[in-house]
C-alpha cells in the first residue's frame, strides 16, 4: 500500500505527460469536477470579501460609464439586456452566467472581489487596473440594476442615443461616437461622475489620454476606449472637445458656507497643514495649458481625483507629481469645500483654450 501510495505522483505525472487528461473544453467536466470548481470558487470568494471595506452606499452616479464599460469588457461574455450571449460564449467552460440572474446570489461584497480580481482557470477576467476601487464599485451599483433593467435602458446607459460606434474604431466620426457614449457629444459627461471635457485645455486632453492608453493614469473606463480608437485620432478628438462650449447651465446649488471656505483654500490655501493656493496654478489666463482648468468641472468627479490624488493613486501627465504634493494634506472636508467652490464657477466663455 504504502508503495503504491509512493508511486502515485509519478503515475499522475506519467499519465499526463502522454496526454490522458482532456483539456478539451467541448465535453464538459466530470461531475466531481465541476462540484468541486464551484465549491471553491465560491468559498474563496466569500472568504476573500470578508476583507473587503463596503462603502455605506453603492455610488449610483457611476452606473452610466459603468454600463459603458461593460458593453466593451463585459457583454462579449455575459451578454446583456436586449443582446444574449453569443454562440461562442455559451462554449466556453465553465459558460459565463447571464448575470441579471446570477447576481442575487452574491453580497455587495463579493460582487466587489469577482469583478476587481476575476476567477482563474475560467476565463473570467481581473479589472484592467489594480489601483482604484471607486470604479468596481460603480460596476457593482450597475450589477445591482441589472436583473430589473429592460433593453431600451441598457441601450441609453450605454450607448446612449445614437447608433454604436464599431468597437474599434478608426474613422474620425467613429472614435467621437465612442466617446460620447459616455462624455455625451457636447462633452459635458452624461453622468455627475464623468469629467467636462468640452473646453478644457487641448493640451492637457491629449497628455491624458496618451496617459490612460499607457496605463500611467489608471482607469480601466478610460483604458479601454483610448486603446481600440486608432491612436492618429487622439490629436483630432483632443482638438474637437477643447473647442466645444463649456458647461453654461444655472450655477450648482452647493451649500454656500461650504463653497466659502473652499474659496479661500483655492486662493489662498491652507498654510498650517502647507496646502498650496490652487489659484496659483488652476487660475490666471497665463497658466500651463498643460494643467486641466477646473471652472464647472463635476463636483463628484473632482472629489473622487482629489482623493486620488491624495493617495498617490491618480497618476497623470508628467505634471501630476505637482498635484500629488498639493492634494497630500487636504481632509476629506476641505476636499468637499474646494471641489463645491470650482464646480459653482462658470469659465468665461471667450477665453476657452490655452
Ligand atoms: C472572457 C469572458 C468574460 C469576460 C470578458 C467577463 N467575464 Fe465575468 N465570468 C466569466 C465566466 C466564465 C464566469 C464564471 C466563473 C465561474 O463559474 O467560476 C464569470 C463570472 C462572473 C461573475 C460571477 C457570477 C457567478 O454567479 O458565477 C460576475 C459577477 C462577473 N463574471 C462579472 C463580470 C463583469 C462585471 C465583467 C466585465 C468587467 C466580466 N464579468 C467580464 C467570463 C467573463
Ligand atoms: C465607458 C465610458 C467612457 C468612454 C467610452 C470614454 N470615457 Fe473618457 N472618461 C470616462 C470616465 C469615467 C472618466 C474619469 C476617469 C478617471 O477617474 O480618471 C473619463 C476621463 C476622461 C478624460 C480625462 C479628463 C480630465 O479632466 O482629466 C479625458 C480627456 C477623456 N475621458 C476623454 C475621452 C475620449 C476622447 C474618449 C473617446 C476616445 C473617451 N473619453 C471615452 C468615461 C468614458
Ligand atoms: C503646483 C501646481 C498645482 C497646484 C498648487 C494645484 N494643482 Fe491641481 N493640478 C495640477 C496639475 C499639473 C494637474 C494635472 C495632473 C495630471 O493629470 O497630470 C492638476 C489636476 C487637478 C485636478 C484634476 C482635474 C481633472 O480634470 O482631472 C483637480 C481636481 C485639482 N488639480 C484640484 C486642485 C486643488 C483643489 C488645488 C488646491 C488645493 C490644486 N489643484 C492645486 C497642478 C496644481
Amino acid at each position: 500500500m504504502a508503495i503504491a501510495l509512493a508511486f502515485l505522483p509519478v503515475v499522475v505525472l506519467v499519465a499526463t505527460w502522454i496526454g490522458f487528461f482532456n483539456v478539451g473544453a467541448s465535453t464538459g467536466h466530470w461531475k466531481i469536477t465541476e462540484w468541486f470548481l464551484h465549491f471553491a470558487m465560491r468559498s474563496a470568494v466569500r472568504t476573500y470579501a470578508l476583507a473587503v471595506e463596503v462603502p455605506d452606499r453603492l455610488p449610483h452616479d457611476g452606473v452610466q460609464p459603468a454600463a459603458g464599460h461593460f458593453a466593451r469588457g463585459c457583454a462579449i461574455c455575459h451578454g446583456a439586456p436586449g443582446e444574449p450571449r453569443s454562440p461562442a460564449a455559451l462554449a466556453m467552460l465553465p459558460q459565463p452566467p447571464d448575470l441579471a440572474q446570477a447576481v442575487g446570489e452574491w453580497e455587495d461584497a463579493e460582487l466587489f472581489r469577482l469583478v476587481k480580481h476575476g476567477v482563474r482557470f475560467t476565463g473570467m477576467p481581473a479589472w484592467p487596473t489594480q489601483a482604484r476601487d471607486d470604479e468596481v464599485w460603480a460596476m457593482v451599483a450597475f450589477l445591482r440594476e441589472l436583473p430589473t433593467m429592460d433593453a431600451a435602458r441598457y441601450r441609453d446607459l450605454a450607448y446612449g442615443s445614437g447608433r454604436p460606434p464599431p468597437s474599434r474604431p478608426v474613422r474620425f466620426e467613429d472614435a467621437l461616437a465612442e466617446c460620447s457614449r459616455c462624455h455625451g457629444s457636447d462633452g459635458l459627461g452624461r453622468s455627475p461622475s464623468t469629467p467636462v471635457i468640452a473646453g478644457q485645455n487641448e493640451a492637457y486632453l491629449l497628455a491624458s489620454l496618451r496617459a490612460y492608453a499607457e496605463a500611467r493614469r489608471p482607469s480601466g473606463m478610460m483604458q479601454l476606449p483610448t486603446v481600440a480608437i486608432d491612436p492618429a485620432q487622439m490629436q483630432a478628438l483632443a482638438k474637437h472637445f477643447a473647442a466645444l462650449p463649456p458647461r453654461n447651465d444655472s450655477v450648482s446649488t452647493a451649500d454656500a458656507k461650504v463653497s466659502r471656505r473652499g474659496e479661500e483654500i483655492a486662493r489662498r490655501g491652507l498654510p498650517l497643514q502647507k496646502v498650496p493656493a490652487c489659484l496659483g496654478c488652476h487660475g490666471g489666463p497665463d497658466r500651463n495649458p498643460a494643467y486641466p482648468r477646473l471652472e464647472g468641472q463635476s463636483a463628484a468627479y473632482m472629489t473622487t481625483q482629489l482623493r486620488l490624488f491624495r493617495n498617490g493613486q491618480r497618476g497623470g501627465t508628467r505634471f501630476s507629481h505637482l498635484m500629488e504634493s498639493a492634494a497630500k494634506r487636504l481632509s476629506d472636508a476641505d476636499i468637499a469645500s474646494v471641489a463645491a467652490f470650482f464646480s459653482s464657477l462658470r469659465p468665461p466663455v471667450a477665453t476657452h483654450g490655452p
